[in-house]
């Protein structure tokens, strides 16, 4: 391959970037690229694109937090500033006995600890340019609040109070919340409901290019790829819509932070053309719990914005071993991610065949990528049916955690999906195996059924915006007694975490049936004022008719 040439101009922020850019134009294609040759961008900068599809022109052998924190250590410092344990000093023997005394020595102040207060070593900017660098991303932004934090910080930066987003109906409660805070009007795109296997794929293209249609004034669009399911949407078309129309797009992508790293993962937002992505890198990485990044690139939001909506939402004192570990996983995935997920992709392999022979148990797969349904799918999210064997994903997923002390990621009424990572082995991998075994060989009893609704009666009309429903004067009314008047809370089966009430919906019996019954057969429902929701929070008359 030629040398590849950008213009230096537009490789000021990130020249890995450009030149990603540069290699999508020049092969015609938004996926990730082979190439092990070093290019020139540039006057200056080397960029080495990688078989896993990255582009690195920085050195990734470095990692500026674990760096500033081993110096930290060195040197030796007496903090009179928070966190007022002073590196375990004065944590509790029992405590520190649980957690380990090393997560005391490295929880210190981001700012005024592990760099000065001046910020003067840059350590958590450099973090954050290399982890762009390391996904061909133009700018990185690290979350120690989650995704829940990063998408709404996504949302704010794309529209006003006021103003229409396109967003798929199957987003994450954090979405929701998005629109409590802001105000925005969420224009719904239906995801295509599957009757058998009662699941929402990803929304197709098609709805964006329609919902664009129909609501011009929208000034983007958001769509939850991959699926909690490991399903994913056709990213590169709805970019394509989004940019047809000049608008941008946000990718829920909380479930996918390793895809940038091999390239038998389904394609990643920012090659598929994202404006901005979301990532969990707590989920399919290796950060801490609510480490999260998100990901920008081309014109379209405003890289301030971003930023400060990100700051109004969050913490000032974030968890620097939350940076520690996001920068160490990206220095991981450069160095060995392709090896890693490589295995970790084999090793799901051998799991989907051993599960599936296994009698009354079945992992679906094929029916979830298929024209009418998902457009790819991440292989290392194993989902399993447990129907056939005449009992609940509920159930199953209790059994496994009571008798052999395994915890699945999700479940519900007729499946559990076991995720695994680049961090699962053959023997892990091998105790689910025996596990699920000796599941099949235990008689439990029948579960109680749910009422699965006709799709339609999971798409409420959405009669006032989830903000003012929220804001709302409200009444708790018995469940029975609120089907027709508007949601003023939502209410989330959990996981997926996908609302099933969003606040301002006209509740419909058909939704009401389903959580009911849901409820009774274990589904758990955190969110709702009452988690038993025997009652629930409807907007007061007086304030909607
Ligand atoms: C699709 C999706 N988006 C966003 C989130 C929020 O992520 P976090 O837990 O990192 O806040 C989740 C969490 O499960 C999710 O499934």
């Amino acid at each position: 391959m030629a040398p590849l040439v950008s213009d230096s101009a537009t490789a000021t922020r990130n020249p890995a970037a450009s030149a990603f850019a540069a290699i999508r134009s020049a092969t015609g294609s938004g996926l990730p690229v082979a190439v092990s040759a070093q290019s020139t961008i540039g006057s200056t900068r080397c960029v080495c694109v990688r078989p896993g599809g990255y582009l690195g022109s920085m050195d990734h052998d470095e990692s500026p937090v674990l760096d500033a924190l081993a110096e930290y250590h060195d040197r030796g410092y007496a903090d009179f500033a928070p966190p007022g344990h002073k590196q375990g000093l004065g944590a509790d023997d029992a405590v520190r006995r649980v957690l380990g005394a090393e997560v005391f020595r490295s929880d210190v102040l981001a700012t005024g600890g592990l760099d000065d207060r001046r910020s003067g070593k840059r350590v958590l900017e450099r973090a954050q340019e290399l982890m762009a660098d390391a996904v061909g991303a133009q700018q990185a932004f690290f979350s120690t609040c989650g995704s829940s934090l990063s998408v709404k910080s996504a949302m704010m930066a794309v529209a006003a109070p006021g103003e229409s987003m396109l967003i798929g109906r199957d987003a994450h409660k954090s979405v929701i919340a998005g629109l409590a805070l802001t105000g925005i009007r969420p224009e719904w795109v239906r995801p295509r409901w599957d009757r058998g296997l009662h699941l929402a794929h990803p929304p197709a293209p098609e709805a964006y290019s329609e919902a664009f249609e129909q609501h011009p004034e929208a000034v983007g669009a958001l769509v939850t790829s991959p699926s909690p399911y490991g399903t994913c949407s056709d990213l590169k078309s709805i970019a394509e819509v989004c940019h047809r129309h000049g608008k941008p797009l946000i990718v829920d992508e909380a479930w996918g932070a390793h895809l940038p790293f091999h390239e038998d993962l389904p394609t990643w937002a920012m090659d598929a053309g994202a404006d901005v992505c979301v990532v969990s890198v707590h989920k399919m990485g290796a950060g801490f719990e609510q480490g999260s990044v998100f990901h920008l690139q081309g014109e379209l939001i405003d890289p301030v914005r971003l930023k400060q909506s990100a700051d109004l939402l969050s913490t000032t004192s974030p968890n620097v071993l939350l940076f520690a570990a996001m920068d160490g996983w990206r220095r991981q995935m450069v160095r060995s991610g392709q090896e890693l997920l490589g295995s970790a992709l084999e090793l799901a392999r051998t799991a989907r065949g051993a599960i599936d022979e296994l009698p009354a148990l079945r992992v679906i797969e094929d029916e979830l990528v298929a024209k009418e349904a998902s457009h790819d799918l991440d292989r290392l999210q194993i989902m399993i049916d447990t129907l056939d064997a005449g009992i609940s994903g509920y159930q199953a997923s209790d059994w496994l955690r009571s008798e052999r002390a395994i915890n699945v990621g999700l479940s519900d009424h007729r499946r559990i999906l076991a995720q695994l990572t680049f961090a699962d082995d053959k023997a892990r991998v091998d105790r689910l195996v025996t596990a699920l075994g000796d599941l099949t060989r235990t008689s439990l009893p029948a579960p109680p059924s749910v009422v699965l609704p006709e799709p339609r009666d999971l798409e409420l009309e959405q009669v006032m915006l989830p903000r003012e429903a929220f804001f709302a004067a409200h009444e708790t009314v018995p469940i029975e007694d609120s089907v027709g008047r508007v949601a003023a809370e939502q209410v989330t089966p959990y996981p997926p975490g996908i609302p099933a009430i969003v606040p301002g919906e006209r509740i419909s019996a058909g939704v009401t049936e389903y959580l009911r019954s849901g409820k009774a057969a274990t589904m758990v429902i955190p969110d709702a004022a009452d988690p038993d929701l025997k009652t629930i929070r409807v907007v007061a008359d007086r304030d909607h008719g």
